[in-house]
């Protein structure tokens, strides 16, 4: 008999206070998009200006502007563009101290122990962006970092549109808990999970995957199946779809390994990223790990 899967779609929640909820960290887990029409804190015109003149390089690879708390640097502007990039690394850097204050606020028992991951500016308009399709920002994806496997904790990230009149305009749909006992297994799930980290099969793998046999088997199939979706024209055509229009100065968080997301046009938008522990969600069954697991029956971290 085939399996049958609750539809869940994704909702916008509207919130005024940032007073530490129950219902706030349920929402998010749950695959939902926590919004501010006005973003919560201070934030200078002279400090949006200064972003939003700031392009690009153009030599490198970089699909967007990072800052690097941890090693407070700025990577991937273009130098011929920038006058003074002391100013940039510290508009960057208040961005990200304010925006982490910010979470603070709202999600304490998530910050206590979440590791604080980068922080980006993305300047060029994303609408008819030309990109390799594993890199496209318009397909629907979960995000996995090659860089920064997570080990099974949780991409939580904090936006901001500081474009002056232009909304940001996301297609979302159905969270992990939807999607994975559909795709999972078609997208290598049982395969990945045959092979722990460090074994002989993920080294193999590894090596002919380009995947690092040293990650853990959550982070290989997170990784493959980022790409997965990507790929999968029937997945893009048919699958549930939810537009939302983030407009000028609003702010707005989600997990973006529980939620499929495409960006379809917009410019100059803001983002922090903190890696959530698992053991400090509401519900430790809503993390895409404890998803996957359910599903084959293995530990995957
Ligand atoms: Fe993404």
């Amino acid at each position: 008999m085939p399996a049958e899967f609750k539809m869940e779609a994704v909702e916008l929640v509207t919130i005024s206070d940032i007073q530490p909820r129950e219902e706030n960290y349920l929402a998010l887990e749950r695959g939902n998009i926590l919004y501010f029409p006005r973003t919560p804190f201070a934030f200078p015109e002279e400090e949006r200006e200064l972003l939003r003149s700031t392009g690009l390089s153009s030599s490198s690879h970089h699909k967007n502007i990072a800052y690097r708390p941890a090693e407070d640097k700025v990577t991937g502007f273009d130098p011929a563009a920038v006058s003074d990039p002391e100013k940039l690394r510290d508009v960057m850097r208040t961005y990200s101290e304010r925006a982490l204050a910010f979470l603070w606020k709202l999600l304490p028992r998530y910050m206590e122990t979440a590791r604080i991951d980068f922080a980006s500016f993305r300047p060029q308009e994303e609408e008819g962006r030309d990109l390799a399709t594993k890199k496209r920002n318009d397909l629907l994806h979960v995000d996995a970092f090659p860089t920064r496997p997570t080990g099974g904790d949780m991409i939580l990230r904090f936006f901001t549109n500081i474009h002056q009149t232009k909304p940001r305009v996301w297609t979302t749909s159905d969270p992990f808990s939807v999607l994975a006992p559909r795709y999972a297994s078609a997208a290598g799930l049982g395969e990945v999970a045959s092979h722990p980290k460090g074994s002989l099969g993920a080294r193999v793998l590894g090596a002919f995957g380009g995947v690092d046999a040293k990650r853990s088997a959550y982070d290989r199939f997170m990784l493959g199946f980022h790409d997965y979706l990507k790929f999968n024209g029937e997945y893009q055509e048919s699958c549930a779809k939810y537009r939302f229009e983030f407009p000028p100065d609003s702010t707005w968080m989600v997990f973006t390994d529980v939620v499929p997301h495409s960006v379809l046009s917009g410019r100059y938008a803001l983002e922090q990223t903190v890696i959530v522990r698992r053991d400090t969600l509401a519900r430790r069954e809503n993390a895409p790990i404890e998803i996957l697991q359910g599903l084959c029956g293995r530990q995957l971290a």
